[in-house]
């Protein structure tokens, strides 16, 4: 059975380029980069060009990068490494984060800080006004994501963290789905701290990287060695870093073609699903979203049996975040853009990526509409067509 693969928000393919810059690392330079002799000073080269790779895509120095095992540690050591310095205060976050900070910020609630978590509206979106009034003087930190990784949706990170910086607010924005499918620059985002990951942008799994602005001060939360500059201690991952490093300079060079790409796959796909299903709505933004999610409630029916059903037909889909899935629990993100339970059970997440085709697309909508019709059948509603 051919697979097809729509869950490109859960993770991506490792790119035939990356995959080839990371092999002469895994046996060839095994030297370790602390190592003062030839290997050692090799693999650290290779460390050091990764960071320049990793820093030119987000328009940061290389010295502001620090690697680290993945998206949840970069949120992690932003997060606790930011509180670290504080003995109690307000941390603000939203309702949709990633559970990698909302339960960041529920450990740090445990330990005496305020957390305020902001709602937002019906596409998903961080409102202005409740955003300001909850900044104070004792706020430490702002989190708050750049896409969001079920809906799709985009925050105004630029507007928010401007309005941050005027009040010395420090901002940090968990930017794992938008690194590599949207054009971004930290300068131009205004923020602080930015989080990254690899396999999100078709790099290797366990590895990412906190972006941190030159000045900003963070407490480790690892101790050892004086690995990245004594941020993130531990002998690094030199072919995760290499990875990261290849998939980011890809990732420059094909971000703008790709996303046109993949947004005209998806629109296709809107648009057919449309004509040839009824009861579907799109959750979160229409417009400002990463191009290749689209997040669909299919009336009456549960998103879990619809992931079953293509799954069985080789068709990989999620049913809200792949971190909640299995859970019985409704997406607390799509809860918190005001869709009842049983709307946000009924909802399927596809996510494009480049490697999918046209005829892809066609062969999702006919296994769609035919388990559609099934199950509306057996739970007695319209079929479609
Ligand atoms: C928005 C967002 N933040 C953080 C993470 C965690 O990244 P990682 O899997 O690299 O730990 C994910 C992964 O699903 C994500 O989608």
């Amino acid at each position: 059975m051919k697979r097809l693969y729509f869950d490109h928000n859960a993770t991506t393919p490792i790119a035939e380029a990356v995959f080839k810059a990371m092999s002469a690392y895994l046996k060839g330079v095994f030297g370790n980069p602390s190592s003062v002799h030839a290997l050692g000073r090799e693999a650290k080269g290779a460390i050091e060009q990764a960071r320049l790779q990793v820093a030119d895509l987000i328009g940061a120095a290389p010295e502001e990068i620090v690697f680290v095992s993945g998206g949840t540690e970069s949120i992690n050591l932003a997060i606790s490494g930011t509180a670290a310095l504080y003995k109690g205060g307000r941390i603000i976050a939203s309702q949709v984060e990633h559970p990698a900070v909302l339960n960041s910020c529920a450990y740090l609630e445990r330990a005496g800080f305020e957390v305020i978590y902001l709602p937002v509206d019906s596409r998903g979106i961080v409102e202005i006004p409740p955003f300001t009034a909850a900044l104070t003087p004792d706020t430490r930190l702002i989190s708050i994501m750049l896409a969001n990784n079920e809906t799709g949706s985009i925050q105004p990170i630029k507007e928010l963290a401007a309005i941050a910086r005027e009040q010395g607010l420090r901002f940090h924005t968990d930017a794992v789905q938008a690194v590599g499918k949207l054009p971004l620059k930290v300068d131009e985002l205004g923020v602080q701290l930015l989080s990254l990951s690899g396999h999100k942008l078709y790099g290797p799994k366990g590895i990412g990287a906190l972006y941190i602005r030159s000045g900003t001060k963070i407490m480790p939360q690892l101790h050892g060695g004086h690995h990245e500059r004594g941020l993130r201690p531990g002998t690094e991952n030199i072919t995760g870093i290499v990875g990261l490093g290849a998939a980011c300079q890809l990732a420059k060079a094909h971000m703008i073609e790709d996303a046109a790409y993949i947004s005209k796959l998806a629109n296709t796909l809107w648009y057919k699903l449309n004509e040839r299903i009824e009861g579907l709505t799109l959750n979160g933004h229409a417009a400002k979203k990463l191009p290749g999610t689209l997040n669909i409630s299919f009336a009456g029916i549960s998103g879990e049996s619809l992931l079953m059903n293509l799954d069985l037909e080789g068709i990989a889909v999620s049913a809200g975040s792949a971190c909640s899935a299995g859970s019985l629990k409704a997406s607390h993100v799509l809860l918190a853009l005001g869709l009842s339970e049983e709307q946000a059970r009924s909802s399927l997440r596809i996510s494009i990526g480049r490697d999918n085709t046209l005829a892809e697309i066609d062969t999702l909508v006919e296994a769609l509409c035919r388990i559609v019709a099934r199950l509306r059948g057996r739970v007695g509603k319209v079929p479609c067509d």
